[in-house]
């Protein structure tokens, strides 16, 4: 076999469609024309809305669906119109699909049996993988007498052995409780470095999704809307949805006062605030009616004293929920509301509480300026 030439990507999806016929009149376009490219050894999130294509984009790359348009490629070959069996892309479950009948020993075995492997080969890659991930002793136990972690871990251990070109993850840790999803979540970033396999992983959850992955590609409505590091989408989100799911902004609507060479003059009612341009979608113009997104994280909430500066303004609270690593505040903010997270800082922050009057302060890096769709 020829090797792919120098930088050709990994996987990649090229205007990938796939749509639903539901009835003779009635369609779904569930996955619109997506494009991306993965690089070997590249841990890659999917995130999106519950609906917005995630399940269906990674059962076309397993080839348990055929897209309705466009062409997938691995190492630069078409795999498009082969079947699962001949793709050795395994993809690990929400809710595991473990065979009930068969213990953990003959589970993680199954594929390889598939490939007509010698007992000898087969046993030691078994005990191999249940090495790695914690499963000695676990070998003639049945799915049913497993926790849902060990479960979740023979799930990964079957898809493993078979030393995959890429794996795909669907939502692996939605069926398990807080603690276990942060360990596992952990465990699956480790078998990756260690055993440098490229991954696909798909969640709805954006703390797992900014976490893990060298890069993020965020999905909505078949379509997907932005792609980069975790951190420049966090920092950058290039559309009101990314600001809203990724950073759970506040949105405004707001009037473009004057514009600068490097910053731009909004006003939201009777309050003015400077925007940098870096951080508008278009090239705003004066008197235009833009939306503004505030990310909760990045405003400062204290005690007022008396003085006001730029970009600051006097609220009252009224509701304060403390989730641990934070405070979430809700606060009236002229006709509306706004929320305010602030980072639980042990012994060095005050909490405030329904009723009192605050003082915020506005970070030139939390405002994001949108162009207003129609
Ligand atoms: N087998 C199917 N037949 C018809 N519609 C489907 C089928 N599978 C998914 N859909 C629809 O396609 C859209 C995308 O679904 P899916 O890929 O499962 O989304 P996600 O995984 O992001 O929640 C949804 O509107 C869903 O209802
Ligand atoms: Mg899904």
């Amino acid at each position: 076999m020829s090797e792919p030439a120098a930088g050709t990507p990994f996987l990649e999806l090229r205007s990938v469609s796939k749509t639903y016929q539901l009835t003779k009149t009635h369609a779904i376009k569930a996955v619109d024309s997506v494009s991306f490219s993965i690089a070997e050894g590249e841990f890659v999130t999917l995130i999106g809305p519950s609906g917005c294509g995630k399940s269906t984009t990674l059962r076309m790359i397993a080839g348990f669906l055929k897209p309705t348009g466009g062409d997938i490629l691995l190492e630069g070959k078409s795999i498009t119109a082969l079947g699962p069996e001949q793709r050795n892309i395994p993809m690990v479950f929400q809710n595991y699909a473990l065979f009930p009948h068969l213990n953990v020993f003959e589970n993680i075995a199954y594929g390889l049996r598939a490939r007509k492997l010698s007992d000898d080969i087969i046993a030691h890659d078994v005990a191999m993988i249940c090495q790695m991930l914690n499963l000695v002793g676990t070998e003639n136990r049945f799915p049913d007498a497993l926790s849902d972690g060990q479960q979740q871990r023979v799930a990964l251990a079957r898809a493993l052995v078979l030393k995959p070109k890429i794996l795909l993850f669907d939502e692996p840790l939605s069926n398990l409780d807080a603690r276990l999803r942060i360990q596992t979540r952990a465990e699956i970033k480790r078998m990756q470095t260690l055993l440098k396999i490229t991954v696909l992983y798909v969640t709805h959850d954006q703390s797992e999704a900014l976490s893990i992955p060298d890069r993020l590609l965020v999905m909505n409505k078949g379509k997907i809307v932005q792609q980069g590091k975790p951190r420049e989408i966090y920092d950058f989100p290039s559309t009101p949805f990314v600001a809203d799911f990724i950073g759970n902004a506040n949105f405004y609507d707001v009037c473009v006062i004057s514009v600068g060479s490097a910053n731009v003059q909004i006003a939201l009612q009777d309050l003015e605030f400077d925007v940098s341009l870096d951080h508008c979608d278009h090239h705003p113009t004066k008197d235009e009616m833009a939306l503004l997104s505030i990310n909760p994280i990045t405003i400062t909430i204290e005690e007022p004293d008396g003085v006001l500066g730029k970009n600051q303004c006097v609220c009252m609270v009224e509701q304060c929920l403390f989730t641990g690593h934070a405070f979430s505040y809700t606060l009236a903010f002229r006709d509306t509301s706004i929320r305010v997270l602030q980072p639980n800082i042990q012994g060095a922050v005050t909490q405030f509480v329904p009723g009192a009057e605050v003082k915020l302060t506005f970070h030139a890096q939390a405002f994001h300026l949108f162009r207003i769709q129609e």
